[in-house]
């Protein structure tokens, strides 16, 4: 398998966004939606696990929304969002037939090719499921090119589990390990209760032959790259996504900026290893 971290498609003009236009929009949370995303001009628009596409609501702005959906098919955008400001609530409130603009595919992804023939365990955290959405996609699609596939998710409340149907999808296979824990029983929960990091040291796979891939908020990655090291997995295996936020998403204004790296082109994906002490840091 190339390395899709190398293969992503050439962007001709990275500052002119793109009209695409909205396809279909579904709820996956209190305040989240999914958008299917359709561009005008050039409707196959491949991208790499873990990058993302910088979204234009014309008229109010444009922000960076990682894409969620499934690498194999890129003619369909998918893009998971959470409504916390101006231009994310603008996004969330797009109907079908409404346009949007798009710039990307912007970043380096999850590392799929390192993961080839070790076990992988993904971490996920809330609306952290959303960008290794697509890195899942691929582990199942080639599936026997991996050991074992371990899914760790964790949201606050039961109701803001994303992807309710296929996690369920996914814990009747015999071939990926998916535990679902909240923070907070409410209502029908019967399931697990905790943090996600507390189902690290449970769960079953060979650490010095694992990679992991974590993606949340940035305290829930703290936390879970300590527990990760702590089970036995090399630093070196651990991969994580960080969010700054973004102007240019191209390395030109530094607005990313992340000690001597900028998020847009350098990550948003890094090797644990190399931002270990940046990782404390508070964004500006
Ligand atoms: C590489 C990358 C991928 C992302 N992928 C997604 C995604 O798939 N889905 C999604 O819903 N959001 C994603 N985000 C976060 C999203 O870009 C922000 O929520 C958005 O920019 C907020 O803009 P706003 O105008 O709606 O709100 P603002 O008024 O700009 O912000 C509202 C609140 O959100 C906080 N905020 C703003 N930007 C960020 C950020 N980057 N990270 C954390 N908190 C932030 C602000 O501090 C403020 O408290 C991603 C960010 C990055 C950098
Ligand atoms: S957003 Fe401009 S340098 Fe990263």
């Amino acid at each position: 398998m190339p390395d899709i971290r190398t293969t992503a498609p050439r962007i001709v003009d990275p500052m002119l966004p793109r009209i695409a236009r909205v396809r279909r929009r579904r709820r996956d949370g209190p305040d989240v939606w999914t958008l299917d995303v359709e561009p005008e001009v050039t409707p196959d628009a491949a991208f790499a696990p873990g990058q993302f596409n910088m979204l234009t609501v014309f008229g109010v702005g444009e922000v960076p929304i990682s894409f969620s959906g499934d690498p194999i098919r890129p003619g369909r955008l998918v893009h998971t969002v959470r409504s916390v400001g101006p231009v994310s609530t603008a996004l969330t409130q797009l109907g079908p037939g409404e346009v949007v603009g798009l710039r990307g595919p912007f970043g380096v992804g999850w590392p799929m090719a390192e993961a080839i023939g070790r076990d992988v365990v993904v971490v996920a955290g809330g609306l952290g499921l959303a960008p290794l959405r697509p890195a899942l996609y691929r582990l199942l699609a080639e599936r026997s090119r991996f050991g074992k596939i371990v899914l760790l998710y964790g949201t606050r409340r039961p109701e803001e589990i994303l992807f309710r149907r296929e996690l369920e999808e996914w814990r009747r296979r015999l071939d990926i390990h998916v535990e679902v824990t909240v923070d907070h029983a409410v209502g029908d929960w019967y399931g697990q209760v905790g943090v996600v990091t507390t189902l690290i040291p449970r769960a079953s796979f060979d650490p010095p032959n694992a990679i992991a891939l974590v993606c949340g908020p940035e305290i829930m990655m703290r936390f879970a790259t300590a527990a990760l090291r702590d089970a036995g997995v090399a630093e070196e295996a651990i991969y994580v996504s960080m969010e700054r936020n973004m102007k240019c998403a191209i390395g030109l204004c530094g607005h990313c900026q992340f000690g001597p790296v900028f998020v847009c082109r350098d990550g948003p994906v890094f090797r644990y290893d190399r931002i270990r002490s940046l990782l404390r840091v508070k964004e500006i």
